[in-house]
């Protein structure tokens, strides 16, 4: 047998290389490494790590430029907000980073990809639902759903009683994932919705109290949908989006705190930081706000929210999912133009915008004479537009 593991370098990562060779006969572990832009701090020293776990490769497979450009634009552009707030930073980097994995696993041919994900979370269903829809004939291992260690002092002395080293601490309190777009927190203190979190929570931007007493003010560009420039600099999207999360994350931006329902069921206590990717969801409605007439604009967000639950629940790689986005990208082809944010503790307003598809016309919209409204038209407009009402009212009588 030889398995592809998604690797982070974590302690739970690490007991998986052993428990595997254990439990699967001896078998061949190759490591993965998605860089899907979590920072060098996690990337450093992973490979050497992985080898002295015990596994006799480790593949590293830079994906952040692909992330942001054919997952994560196409999916903002939707307008896609899972339940009100949540823009979705894991969930959307599920599906590359599985594709990926199963990309290593063809490469080395390997029979059976694994995950450390927990049995109770929703990381569980994206990979295997991206797995399944990829590479149905991979067995899929997922150790936290069959061994019995339950805690982080089980893992470290599974991994002691091997003479493994690790760097993991007993107190290691946040559950973490993070990439370009954002870092997520849970667990902790943050599992009583009754606890503020703390000051330590918070690694992506600063506390809005802490941010600047004075405003700063940020111009982004955009076509079809996607970042070219921020302060007139023309950037990747990965670029961009760097550019965006530091000048935004001194601001305090982008900061959310909810209750969420997973997939499974439950519901769990999750704080985000998508400092970047704030500013750039604000200017894109910024600029659709100029340039969806308004039947588009209710189509948009129907699609939106649609989107964010194929998204969340792990179904990237479906047809559905492939249709919505299609069907979306005339509708993103018309976002073009510029906006002017205004970011201040833990604001970003847009407070200018332009396009040169806007439909809106001060012109038109002024009070005084224009050519192409006549305010008797509005008369007959409106009769016919409350016909029903005014048939149901006689039948009243
Ligand atoms: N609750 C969020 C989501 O489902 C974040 C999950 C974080 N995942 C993790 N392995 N720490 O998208
Ligand atoms: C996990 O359970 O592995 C992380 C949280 C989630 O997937 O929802």
């Amino acid at each position: 047998k030889k398995v592809v593991l998604a690797y982070s370098g974590g302690l739970d990562t690490s007991a998986i290389i052993p428990w595997l060779k254990e439990t699967y006969d001896n078998c061949e572990i190759v490591a993965f490494c998605a860089d899907v832009g979590q920072g060098e701090a996690e990337l450093e020293g992973l490979h050497e790590k992985a080898i002295a776990s015990g596994a006799s490769e480790c593949h590293i497979v830079d994906l952040k430029e692909e992330l942001v450009a054919d997952y994560i634009y196409p999916t903002i552009a939707t307008g896609a907000i899972y339940e009100g707030t949540y823009l979705l930073g894991t969930s959307m980097a599920r599906p590359i980073i599985a594709k990926a994995q199963v990309e290593v696993a063809r490469k080395v041919g390997a029979d059976a990809v694994c995950h450390g994900c927990t049995g109770k979370g929703n990381d569980q269903v994206r990979f295997e639902g991206c797995f399944a829809a990829l590479a149905p004939d991979l067995t899929v291992i997922a150790p936290w759903r069959e061994w019995s260690m339950v805690s982080r002092e089980d893992l470290l002395d599974y991994l002691a009683e091997r003479n493994i080293k690790t760097t993991a601490s007993a107190t290691k309190i946040y559950s973490r994932d993070a990439n370009a777009w954002h870092i997520s927190h849970e667990g902790g203190e943050l599992e009583d919705p009754w606890n503020e979190p703390s000051k330590e929570v918070w690694t992506m931007t600063v506390a809005p109290e802490d941010a600047p007493d004075e405003p700063e003010y940020v111009s982004v560009e955009m076509e079809a949908g996607r970042i070219t420039k921020v302060n007139g600099q023309s950037y990747t999207p990965y670029g961009a989006l760097m550019a965006l999360n530091e000048i935004a994350g001194a601001h305090g931006v982008g900061r959310i705190d909810i209750t969420e329902n997973r997939l499974v069921g439950m519901k769990s206590r999750g704080c985000y930081e998508t400092p970047g990717g704030t500013v750039m969801f604000a200017a894109l409605r910024a600029i659709e706000e100029l340039v969806l007439d308004k039947t588009s604009r209710e189509w948009r967000e129907q699609v939106g929210a649609k989107m964010a639950h194929l998204v969340y629940d792990g179904r990237w790689f479906t047809p559905l999912c492939e249709s919505l986005l299609g069907a979306s990208q005339p509708l993103a082809n018309l976002l073009n133009g510029e906006v002017v944010l205004k970011l201040y503790k833990g604001q970003a307003q847009a407070v200018k915008k332009r396009s040169p598809n806007s439909l809106y016309s001060e012109e038109f919209a002024t009070f005084g004479e224009d050519e192409v409204y006549n305010q008797k038209d509005a008369e007959g407009f409106i009769r016919l537009y409350s016909l029903a009402s005014r048939i149901r009212a006689l039948n009243v009588k």
